[in-house]
Formats: structure tokens, sequence, C-alpha cells
């Protein structure tokens, strides 16, 4: 299943964040990939914030790799970009954490690609132009599929 929307500034961003925190359950496992400067960060800002923390705690997990938000529903905020590959995003223990009681959003995540689930919905951002983005919605296994179809029906 796919989609594709658009946002026009930060804000707007945001926003989708916040439409995919009224559909996200837990076991959800979002994969966001996109150049530096995306808006993968903002993205996951909104997310956490509709879920009741503020979007100020939220930073790239660069560094830390890790970061788990007490929200609402709990969100666990990988990073993949300095990862040397899947092995050691294994070793992170993130077995557990994905599709377990969490929501996992994963910024790079076509890095890790071959040991994330499949069952999962994959966001690809694509800059076209300084303050507009292009979002690439792809659903795959029913969990996926579920969540997408909730996020085109919260949007329309
Ligand atoms: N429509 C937009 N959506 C998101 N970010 C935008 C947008 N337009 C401009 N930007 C800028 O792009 C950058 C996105 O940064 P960030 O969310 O950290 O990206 P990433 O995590 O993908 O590296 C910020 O500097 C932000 O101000
Ligand atoms: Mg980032």
């Amino acid at each position: 299943m796919h989609w594709s929307c658009d946002s026009h500034s930060v804000e707007q961003t945001r926003e989708l964040g916040m439409r995919l925190a009224q559909c996200v359950q837990p076991g959800d496992v979002i994969g966001l990939d996109g150049d530096l400067g995306a808006g993968k960060t903002h993205f996951v800002q909104g997310l956490v914030e509709a879920l009741g923390v503020d979007r100020d705690a939220v930073t790239s997990p660069t560094f830390t790799l890790i970061q788990e938000y007490p929200t609402r529903i709990p969100v666990c905020h990988f990073d993949a970009y300095r990862l040397r590959d899947s092995d050691e995003f294994l070793e992170l223990g993130v077995d557990e954490l994905l599709g377990g009681d969490v929501v996992c959003v994963i910024e790079w995540a076509s890095r890790v690609a071959d040991v994330l689930p499949r069952n999962r919905l994959q966001v690809n951002i694509v800059v076209t132009s300084e303050s507009a983005r292009q979002f690439s919605w792809t659903a795959t296994g029913p969990r996926g599929e579920q969540l997408l179809s909730r996020l085109m029906t919260a949007t329309q």
C-alpha cells in the first residue's frame, strides 16, 4: 500500500507526525529515510509532542543511538546513521523493542532494513525545495497497512 503527500513548512511536517500519533498502537514500527535535513527529526517531534512529551526532548539520537520518551504510548527513537551494519543495530537490543509494547521510529531505516520487521510503515522524505518536502508512505504487512489506512483517513 502506498500514499504520498506534501509538506510546505516545518509546522506541516510536525503536523504529519501529530496525525500519525493519533493512529499508532504499541508495536508499530515506522522507518524513516531521507537526506540529512529532510525533516525526519521534526516529524518525530510532532509525533512525540502529540503523545504528551515536550518536543524539545526530541533530537536525532545520532550519538545516543536510542532514545525512549515517556509518551502516552512509549516511543523508542533510533538513529542508524552512525551504525556500521545491522549487527551493530541488533547489539543495541532492538529485538525486544521492535514489535513489542512500544512504538519504534527508526531514522535512516534503510541502513538496517534487513533486520526490521517487514510489517511496518516506511516513510521516505524528499526535499523538493528549501521549504517543501514530499512524503512517500509505503506500508507492508497487515500492521503497516492498518496504520497507513488510519493515517489516510485522519488526513482527509
Ligand atoms: N517542510 C519542511 N519540513 C521539515 N523540515 C523543513 C521543512 N522546510 C525546511 N525544513 C528545515 O529542514 C531541516 C530539517 O531538519 P531535521 O528534521 O533535523 O532533518 P533530519 O532529521 O532528516 O536530518 C530543519 O532545518 C528545518 O528547519
Ligand atoms: Mg535527524
